[in-house]
């Protein structure tokens, strides 16, 4: 039997199927829910952690450009996104996208990549949400012991070593308490995602409206500092710094894609998959550029090289902004919790699509028969993740999140290219502009970004890629729906583009 592995799905195919039966979900999801679930996918560790580390480390007060190159390159893969989205509006995200355009072994490649942005984002981000919790506990007069909330295992670039931990239990609980709320309903979960954007957008807007008053321009002089060769052969600042710099805050922007993946549960996506997705990105960029302005402005950017950069300038700022820690603790609590519930959010709707299309087991698929959620998906995202999350140090899965992210972003782009060329009669509520100049210069930014991320990195994304291969061809190959279609007699046969 002939199995041709880069056969694609017809964009009406895939709508009707989602529609049917035991795929369909609850559409409940308004312009503004769906914007408030961008802002808190997006604003988390990134902004309230690597800000501080990246000027240090290797932008300089420059880290504003870093900001800027990092959010111009997802605004143009935002803007491919949101074509798909308007023009394929069901769960699936990257994965349907992929299906529609580039086949589906291509597809199954994107599903299995977009896992190491959502589930081991969700992962990674509780990890950065236990450190910041227990902090804030301390504050208050509660000690965590650290054997029960820190990664047993630590590492160090090349290998691990046991830290004296037992488990992380504050990213297993967070985990486990999003999951639960993800599987009771889309929109409650969306209510509270609601609030907790406002909490963290509001203690953002405090620390950037009264720090401003405390900044010392003489901190962005110079704003790029010269070149450093370290003792290690690593460079630092000048543009090279910069842009090195852009690499790492990219995770800041991880996040608004997840908009995508709830597509199915949107009252009107076509009109509203595009604002939630574009919008969300927008605020949060002038929020970064001028949060970073704003750190960078207030200390030397030597002395961010810390875990809360955000309490180092408040802190140098003196008694003035001291009602601001317990504060900006809250926030980053907050803000670090609503990432990880539209994370854990994003992955079972991917796997749900992929389920839908027979590359996973059908019992993927199911929806809840009274909440109407993808639960068994949900469960069982939320158990990986906390098992990650409650294991591995924070280090080792950051990078590979990014660079998982920025891998769909490129195809993402690529695609749009493609079906403009294959079906340029598709209704496209909205359109990418200027095709084919957006979106090669989204796959250029966002692939020179990769380009700055570590071997180590690359090599783990290989070796991730290669064990989905082989799931793909020892079982996603022999189960696929369209395989089986393909393979059909002539009048079983559905049309298949
Ligand atoms: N953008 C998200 C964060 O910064 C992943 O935490």
């Amino acid at each position: 039997m002939a199995k041709n592995i880069f056969a694609t799905k017809s964009v009406d195919k895939l709508i009707s199927e989602s529609e049917s039966g035991e795929h369909g979900l609850k559409r409940t999801l308004t312009a503004s829910n769906l914007t408030l679930l961008g802002v808190g996918a997006i604003i988390g560790a990134g902004i309230f952690v690597l800000t501080g580390t990246a000027a240090a480390n290797a932008a300089g007060p420059a880290i504003v450009i870093s900001f800027l190159i990092a959010g111009l390159g997802c605004l143009f893969a935002g803007l491919c996104y949101a074509e798909f989205a308007s023009m394929i509006p069901i769960a699936g995200s990257a994965y349907t996208y992929g299906y529609a355009t580039l086949g589906e072994f291509i597809a199954w490649i994107i599903g299995w990549d977009l896992i190491l942005e959502y589930l081991f984002g969700a992962a990674t981000v509780a990890v950065g949400w236990s450190g910041n919790f227990v902090s804030l506990l301390k504050s208050l007069g509660i000690t965590v012991p650290a054997a029960i909330a820190a990664a047993p295992l630590a590492y160090d670039g090349s290998s691990f070593t046991a830290t004296g931990a037992v488990i992380n239990l504050p990213a297993i609980i967070l985990i486990l308490v999003m999951t639960a709320l993800l599987v009771v309903g889309i929109q409650e979960s969306a209510r509270f995602n609601n609030l907790i954007v406002f909490v963290k957008v509001a203690i953002v807007l405090l620390v950037i409206g009264f720090g401003f008053q405390y900044v010392d321009a003489a901190n962005w002089e110079p704003f790029i500092p010269a070149k450093e060769i370290l003792t290690d052969g690593s460079t630092r600042y000048g543009w090279q710094g910069v842009v090195a710099g852009a690499a790492i805050v990219f995770f800041s922007y991880i996040g608004f894609d997840a908009v995508s993946t709830a597509a199915q549960e949107a009252k009107n996506p076509q009109r509203d998959m595009p604002i939630g997705m574009l919008a969300s990105l927008g605020v949060c960029t002038l929020l970064y550029v001028l949060m970073s302005l704003v750190l960078t402005g207030m200390v030397s950017f030597k002395t961010l090289n810390v875990p809360d950069p955000v309490l180092v300038a408040l802190q140098a700022a003196g008694p003035g902004l001291k009602w601001l820690y317990f504060l900006t603790g809250v926030g980053a609590v907050a803000g670090l919790a609503s990432v990880v519930l539209v994370m854990l959010m994003g992955q079972p709707r991917i796997f749900f699509a992929m389920s839908r299309d027979g590359l996973l087991p059908a019992m993927f698929g199911k929806v809840h028969p009274r909440f109407n959620t993808p639960y068994v998906t949900t469960v069982l995202t939320g158990l990986v993740a906390a098992v990650v999350a409650g294991i591995f140090p924070i280090g080792l899965l950051g990078e590979l999140v990014s660079i998982g992210t920025l891998l769909a972003f490129v195809i993402v782009c690529a695609g749009i290219i493609m079906l403009r060329r294959t079906n340029p009669e598709l209704k496209r509520p909205f359109k990418t502009p200027f095709v084919p100049l957006v979106p090669l210069l989204g796959i250029a930014i966002c692939g020179y970004m990769m380009l700055n991320l570590g071997f180590d990195t690359w090599l783990r994304l290989i070796v991730w890629m290669a064990v989905g291969i082989g799931i793909y061809f020892l079982y996603g190959r022999k189960h696929s729906k369209l395989q089986k279609d393909a393979a059909a007699p002539p009048q079983q046969k559905e049309l298949v583009s």
